[in-house]
């Protein structure tokens, strides 16, 4: 009671003190503000909140992430999927590729052009074009195990999206999908909302090159520079890995296009398509190859969905994981298709096919290479196939030294994956971190550490895989699996070996040269001793010299 008291008293001193008007007017206020700004929320108001979210929405917001984050790299990036979609067309369809990129400026509009790529590709059916140009997550690759240069099935969607939101414009196609037949032109628009596509308008085009073949337009936000990292080095390290490819580049206010010749009439073997090796498959993924199976066995089931995987295979499987080979595999339990995971990574299975990975080779490289840069030494490899998580994978390098390379700049690297050149994020890129982690001082090279080698030196690294594990969509630099790392600093040794003999042997013979120049400076005054001390006529002084000059002549050409 006393402290009840006690406490009462207190309050009332309290309100006592201040002045009755300014507590009136001040706390009502203060209690109002803080009311607004902290609605508690309950799960059933957060339920009205939570909704689905479109992908093309959520690429929209982060249009960074598929390499849309400025003007410049925009450009770049739109440029590099057309293209890239239509070498890859044009290979799957056998046809020896010829394209057209034009960029021209649009009228009276600061930084806004109208890209257009042109193919000789088998073109696309109408039916498709509304979802391949306005649906994100669309395509024919994703779930193929085959090397090509797109994988994701977002590439050009993302393109068209990044123009039409910056610039308001719908994608323009034109494709003609059979030799004879009629080119169709469409506009089409992405919902980013639903992601569907909107197709505007239809018509047909008949001032359309001949042949089938597919031209793509987009209208953008875009800046065009040349030098690093540019539209112009994208086409040309392009042209270098891809020699059967012909590119007319057509720049914004350039009078005459460029053009890199076909240097190949070959086109690249086709790559084979396999399905995964149950090495590096997830548990989940087995779960759902089961659950979805049309065989009648479990046996079966892992015979179908597996490469490398025979009868005694899937049969040892079954065994080691203790279920019968004859279980249905829609009816496997989650407790049994973790014992089946365990027993595949026990049991002995072949490595996987490798034809379904095609890499440049290395006479091509040094091909590209020469063409590239005019150097005094040049040498490649192509290393044999190797796997990650279950996916075949090769890894080529070169290297080009001397010539008229800068002498004391860090050497240049130049990154391609699935023939694709790797513009942006080295320093995110497996290749790389295998370069800086090479030591390049054992094959005579100065190198600070955690840096690239300094010389007069360009090293090119390409990865070739089924799937190539990009660190983002965006796909600029290859993430840091240590099989792929691995492969890498190999190819680099082995060309590093090869440069470190070059530069040692040019070393020898430098100082040899040396010597020789040194001991022929001083023959004549050999001479005058030899003529002092032996008493030699004129006649027999020069003879000596002479012969003298003729060791050195011989010695100097062994
Ligand atoms: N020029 C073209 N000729 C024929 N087909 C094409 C052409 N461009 C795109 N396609 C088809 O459209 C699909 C979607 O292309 P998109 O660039 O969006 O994805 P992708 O190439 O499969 O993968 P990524 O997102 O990695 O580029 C391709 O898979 C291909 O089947
Ligand atoms: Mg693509």
């Amino acid at each position: 009671m006393a402290v009840r008291k006690a406490r009462g008293a207190k309050r009332k001193k309290v309100t006592k003190r201040k002045p009755a008007k300014r507590a009136t007017r001040k706390k009502p206020a203060a209690r109002k503000k803080s009311a607004t700004r902290r609605t508690k929320a309950t799960a059933e108001s957060m339920a009205k909140r939570q909704r689905e979210i479109s992908v093309s929405e959520f690429f929209a917001k982060n249009r960074h992430l598929l390499g849309f984050d400025n003007p410049r790299k925009a450009l770049l990036t739109t440029i590099k999927e057309a293209v890239d979609n239509s070498i890859d067309a044009c290979e799957e369809a056998e046809i020896l590729p010829d394209l057209l990129v034009e960029i021209t400026p649009v009228e009276g509009e600061d930084e806004r052009f109208v890209v257009a790529v042109e193919d000789n590709g088998p073109g696309i059916v109408k039916a498709q074009v509304g979802k391949i140009f306005g649906k994100l997550l669309y395509g024919s690759k994703f779930h193929s195990m085959k090397q090509s240069r797109g994988q994701q099935g977002i590439g050009i969607s993302a393109a068209g999206m990044y123009g039409q939101l910056t610039t308001g414009k719908p994608m323009r196609i034109t494709t003609r999908p059979s030799k004879s037949g009629k080119a169709l032109r469409m506009e089409v628009r992405i919902d980013t909302a639903r992601n569907r596509p909107e197709v505007m308008r239809e018509r047909e085009a008949k001032t359309f090159r001949k042949g089938s073949g597919t031209r793509v337009e987009i209208q953008l936000e875009g800046r065009y520079l040349k030098g690093k990292q540019s539209v112009d080095e994208y086409l040309q390290q392009t042209a270098m890995a891809n020699p059967h490819v012909s590119i007319t580049y057509q720049g914004p206010g350039e009078d005459e296009p460029v053009v890199f010749k076909r240097a190949s009439q070959r086109i690249p073997d086709p790559a084979r398509e396999i399905k995964p090796h149950p090495h590096g498959v997830e548990l989940g993924v087995l779960a759902r190859l089961l659950k979805g199976s049309p065989a009648r066995t479990v046996k079966g089931a892992l015979q179908d969905a597996f490469s490398r995987v025979s009868s005694a295979v899937a049969g040892a499987i079954c065994d080691a994981a203790g279920v019968s080979t004859k279980a249905r595999p829609g009816a496997i339990a989650n407790r049994e298709a973790d014992l089946l995971y365990k027993a595949i990574r026990k049991t002995r299975i072949m490595s996987p096919a490798t034809d379904c990975v095609v890499p440049i080779g290395q006479e091509l490289v040094l091909e590209g290479l020469k063409k590239e840069v005019d150097a005094d030494l040049f040498t490649a490899v192509t290393r044999p196939p190797a796997v990650y998580r279950g996916n075949p994978f090769v890894v080529e390098a070169g290297i080009a030294w001397g010539g008229n390379l800068p002498a004391d700049d860090l050497a240049r690297v130049i990154r391609f994956a699935n023939r694709v050149p790797l513009l942006y994020q080295p320093g995110a890129c497996a290749i790389s971190k295998s370069i800086v982690g090479t030591t390049w001082k054992n094959y005579g090279l100065q190198q600070s550490r955690g840096a690239l080698p300094v010389g007069p030196l360009v090293i090119f690294v390409h990865v070739a895989s089924v799937w190539v594990p990009f660190t983002s969509e965006s796909k600029e630099a290859v993430a840091h699996y240590p099989e792929i790392v691995k492969e890498i600093r190999l190819a680099l040794n082995e060309c590093g070996r090869k440069l470190g003999a070059f530069l040692s042997r040019r070393r020898r013979e430098a100082d040899e040269a040396k010597k020789v120049d040194y001991i022929s400076k001083y023959l004549p005054q050999i001479g005058i001793a030899l003529q002092e001390i032996l008493e030699l006529s004129d006649m027999q002084t020069t003879r000596a010299v002479n012969k003298l000059e003729d060791v050195l002549e011989r010695s100097r050409k062994h």
